[in-house]
């Protein structure tokens, strides 16, 4: 069966260009962001994974560690790299896993045959330090992600376990956000100092509480 939100992530331990990881030690107390792409050497990976890397100062501010994977080679990967500092001017600065076995595609569900034949498409993981999946997105080869979402999602969900509130559509850092429905509005005013506007019983909004 699929993995699902909620589910411990497997563990596994596969070569990357970084050297060998062990997926939950290397995770240690951070989040993690898992994502594979379909293969080195093609244009709308290259701009993913040039991305990932300028957008590395903003996971680490998050407790994040980013982890790549497809199905290549690390020599593959290693020549890649190169490429993707060139034309990306950036330093591609967090490991891509070598999964020519598919060990790590096959215990993750990333090959769809239907859409990608035995190729990884693009899916991504978000695994909190408990190893839990908090988030899994699944992109067409096609389309490029965009990782401000995905960071995005991570201070959402960050708020949500660090300070009891929810974000609503399209929220952005900053927004007001959602009172979680398992705190009554009476313990909402007492626990969020900035306020708390009751629109309905059950929609309770309250400033950013991190802000
Ligand atoms: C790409 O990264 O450009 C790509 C890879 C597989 C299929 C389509 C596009």
């Amino acid at each position: 069966m699929a993995l699902q939100l909620g589910d411990t992530v497997p563990d596994f331990t596969q070569d990357t260009s970084e050297g060998s990881i062990s997926f939950h030690s290397w995770a240690g107390d951070s989040w993690v962001v898992l994502f594979s792409h379909p293969a080195d050497y093609t244009p709308v990976c290259t701009t993913e994974l040039g991305t990932v890397a300028s957008l590395k100062p903003e996971f680490e501010k998050r407790n994040v560690k980013v982890l790549a994977l497809s199905v290549d080679s690390v020599d593959s990967h290693k020549g890649w790299i190169n490429d993707i500092n060139e034309t990306q001017n950036t330093t591609v600065n967090y490991p891509i896993i070598a999964d020519p076995d598919r060990k790590v595609a096959d215990l993750y569900g990333m090959i769809h045959p239907n859409s990608l034949n035995n190729l990884t498409i693009r899916s991504v993981f978000i695994i909190d330090p408990n190893k839990k999946l908090r988030l899994s997105l699944t992109y067409p080869a096609s389309t490029g992600r965009n990782f401000d979402e995905i960071l995005r999602v991570i201070d959402s969900l960050q708020l949500t376990d660090y300070h009891q509130v929810a974000t609503p559509a399209n929220w952005k850092d900053g927004d007001d956000c959602v009172v979680v429905p398992s705190i009554s509005t009476e313990e909402a005013k007492q626990k969020f100092s900035k306020g708390v506007t009751e629109v309905k019983p059950y929609l309770r909004m309250t400033p950013q509480p991190n802000k």
